[in-house]
């Protein structure tokens, strides 16, 4: 059998066989050459990594027998998809050509996504640390994992109450999956300290959208994207993180499309008009736009008079953001500020999308509110093209901001509405003193509280937080100072369940069915084509599981069976609120390529979630980030992702072809300042912060970065961005400010 020689083939021997390959288990020469030739570093190989000697060869026909609709899961685009397999297996993934979403399309990461169901590393078996602490970790039953799981928890509960259990879930669940998990933590384990890992990255979006508008819900859609005369995007690099919303721009002709972003970005690099604004002055840039078209007349004077609130304080607040102040804070010329204002005001249509760099700040949900603001005072929105938009993360991160129990109860319902709790309650059949007042501990209040000890029990549900969470020195105490953390993935090893004290195996995209809402509140089908691996479990059977030792299987869940039973009930529960899920079928939702609640757009009659009925304006101050550089940690550090990886990497680093394209982290600096430390390209650096450092990293010098900043990937656990960045929080929303640290950068130096 002869080697599928690519670009990247591996050995120099022209007739190296399958079989030597395979065979060559370390230290054998050809494994070390192979090593070499890939560039793969050993000290990669802990976790399971895609790293395979035969990338490239194709072993088996991947013809398919049987092609399966359903929707990506990496990120909240929500590309419809079709899965090919052939006896079972799959072999394909393509784009739904009858999708209205993506239309055909794929990026790299759904073109492999099918590479997943096999990929090494899958978690197989409940493992437990049955000697305790300091004990290797070693399989067991179902029946003692999830018994050892309920007397640790409900020993420490019973020591020290209820909310001593603290849970982190994920925007990677099925809706119905985080409908059935929030019941069972607040009516089963009845703790409210429970967030997603959401928190590290929408919550700025959700809090923004309440302070303006009264409720959580992008307004917008993608069609907007199209149809829109001008489009601005303010940090976010949509043609690395949301690859096919690319697609919907430049469909109209003269439409024009504005890039903020201190970094120039791929998607900056498409822009007419990029902004290279210093970090974290997208909010003056904000107000000074709403300046100018005060000014100069273009706003709506009606909209603002019929449907918004505290107009007079905001106007008389943006005076004085002059084009001079701005231009001074952001770094931009006067006259470009000036340009832009007079683009967005004389659009007909004009949208403004947002991602990481707007929500991962301190400031993060007022400089959403300080978007909305703009959208406003012009009426763009509501509209076709005229929407304020927040471009979600995860594939289903919308689906457990409307569903779960984190930053509300259940159909976007308020924990301090006595109506919503009354509701709510009739519908479950329950007393309503059984339902929360008010949200428990959010994401990093649960770190901190188990760094202080209020909280001693952690279940982390498929989310990687040794990779994702910011200043990993307070995890790792949080992690070591719980008594009992039990982890539930789809993967094992990772770098969080290294000190889990119980691991539950999941079944993962692909093996289980139900739905995802993707960013434009899309709600699209989801179905299995696979069998999870070994002991695996649908994390919708680990929950049922749980609630029947609990006994409480037949109140919380009565007669359920399939994730569809939950599904029927979350549309009685979401029926007649703002996201309502109640005129949909699975079938229809399958057959039409998902179904938008609340419709094309929200908020179309101008009316709004809050008492009166009116948006409010809100007066943001732009305030400096909380780590300025200085003498001893002269760089600003930000962090970000790359088209090929996924989050945390536990997926994307298991499949060939993709963390064969990036296998290691790097870090972006400008020429001038390499020069003027004296470094190369691709000379070795470490990352120094007040908190810690990371090590050994290739430096990459190109003009991409401005000169002060330095970037780098946030996905690689071995080169962990998140040992240097800040454990600073948005004070309302409570998302980490990933985005702006200080640093200093040095030749790499073996400590
Ligand atoms: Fe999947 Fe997002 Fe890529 Fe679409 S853009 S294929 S949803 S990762
Ligand atoms: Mo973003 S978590 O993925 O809302």
């Amino acid at each position: 059998m002869k080697l599928h020689r690519g670009p990247s083939s591996v050995d120099s021997t022209p007739d190296a066989s399958l079989a030597d390959i395979a065979a060559a288990a370390e230290p054998m020469p050809l494994w070390s050459r192979v090593k070499r030739l890939l560039g793969i570093d050993t000290a990669q190989r802990k976790y399971a990594y895609g790293n395979d000697p035969r990338f490239g060869y194709i072993s088996d026909s991947r013809v398919a027998d049987t092609w399966t609709k359903t929707t990506c899961g990496y990120c909240s685009v929500g590309c419809g998809m079709l899965v090919g397999t052939r006896n079972g297996k799959p072999v394909a993934a393509r784009g739904n050509p009858d999708h209205p979403v993506n239309r055909g399309k794929l990026c790299p990461k759904g073109l492999s996504e099918h590479h997943i169901l096999n990929a090494p590393g899958r978690a197989t078996t409940p493992m437990l640390r049955r000697g305790g602490r300091g004990t290797p970790l070693v399989p067991v039953s179902w029946d003692e994992a999830l018994d050892v799981m309920l007397s640790r928890i409900g020993a420490l509960q019973r020591e020290n109450g209820n909310e001593t259990l603290g849970v982190i879930g994920t925007g990677q669940l099925l809706t119905e999956e985080f409908y059935t998990l929030g019941k069972l933590v607040q009516l089963g384990f009845r703790t409210r300290n429970y967030d997603g890992n959401t928190t590290l990255c929408m919550a700025s979006a959700v809090s923004g959208y309440k302070l303006s508008f009264g409720s959580d819900g992008p307004p917008g859609a993608y069609a907007d994207m199209e149809t829109a005369d001008v489009v601005l995007l303010v940090g976010s690099n949509i043609a690395d993180n949301h690859p096919i919303l690319c697609n919907r721009l430049r469909k109209k002709p003269g439409q024009v499309l504005i890039v903020a972003d201190p970094r120039v970005t791929k998607t900056a690099m498409m822009a007419d008009i990029h902004l290279p604004l210093k970090p974290r002055s997208d909010i003056a840039l904000l107000n000074g736009i709403a300046h100018i078209l005060l000014r100069d007349g273009m706003v709506d004077r009606d909209y603002i008079a019929t449907h918004t609130e505290a107009f007079d304080t905001f106007a008389s607040f943006v005076q004085d953001f002059t084009p001079e102040h701005v231009s001074a804070v952001t770094g931009l010329p006067a006259e470009t500020i000036e340009r832009v204002a007079h683009l967005y005001g004389t659009a007909k249509a004009a949208f403004i999308g947002w991602t990481m760099g707007v929500n991962h700040s301190t400031q993060g949900a007022v400089t959403v509110a300080a978007i909305n603001n703009l959208a406003l005072i012009t009426g763009n929105i509501g509209r076709s093209g005229a929407s304020p938009f927040s471009i979600t993360g995860q594939c289903n991160a919308m689906g457990t901001r409307e569903s779960g129990f984190t930053s509300a109860l259940p159909g976007y319902r308020k924990f301090d509405s006595v109506s919503d709790r009354d509701e709510l309650a009739a519908i479950w059949g329950i007393s309503a003193d059984r339902l929360p007042t008010a949200r428990g501990l959010a994401y990093p209040d649960i770190i901190e509280a188990a760094v202080a000890k209020r909280v001693k029990a952690l279940w982390f549900i498929a989310t990687n937080p040794v990779v994702s969470f910011p200043n990993y020195k307070l995890l790792e105490q949080a992690l070591t100072t719980a008594e009992f953390v039990v982890v539930q993935d789809g993967f094992f090893l990772t770098p969080t369940s290294e000190f889990a004290d119980l691991v539950l195996p999941a079944a993962i995209w692909g093996e289980k069915e139900g739905t995802y809402t993707n960013s434009e509140r899309r709600i699209s089908k989801v179905n299995a084509f696979s069998k999870p691996p070994g002991e695996a479990r649908p994390d919708f059977d680990i929950f049922l599981a749980l609630a029947d030792r609990l006994g409480l299987r037949e109140e919380l869940y009565p007669g359920w069976h399939t994730t569809h039973d939950a599904w029927l009930e979350w549309q009685r529960v979401s029926a007649g609120r703002l996201c309502d899920y109640s005129p949909f079928t699975w079938q229809q939702i399958e057959d039409l390529g998902g179904m938008q609640w609340g419709g094309d757009r929200l908020y179309g009659d101008g009316s709004f979630p809050r008492e009166g009925g009116r948006a409010l304006l809100h007066c943001v101050p732009c305030l400096p980030f909380t780590e300025q550089p200085d003498a001893e940690y002269g760089f600003i550090l930000n962090t970000g992702r790359t088209v090929e990886h996924w989050h945390t990497r536990t997926k994307t680093g298991a499949i060939p072809m993709l963390n064969g394209m990036v296998p290691n982290a790097w870090l972006e600096m400008n020429p001038l300042d390499a020069s003027r430390l004296d470094l190369r390209q691709h000379d070795r650096v470490d990352i120094i912060s007040r908190r810690s450092t990371v090590a050994n990293v290739e430096l990459r010098i190109t003009g991409i970065i401005a000169p002060g900043q330095v970037f780098m990937p946030f996905h690689f656990a071995e080169q962990n961005s998140n040992l240097v960045t800040l454990g600073a929080f948005d004070p309302i929303s409570r998302e980490p400010n990933f985005k702006q640290c200080a640093v200093r950068v040095e030749h790499h130096r073996n400590r």
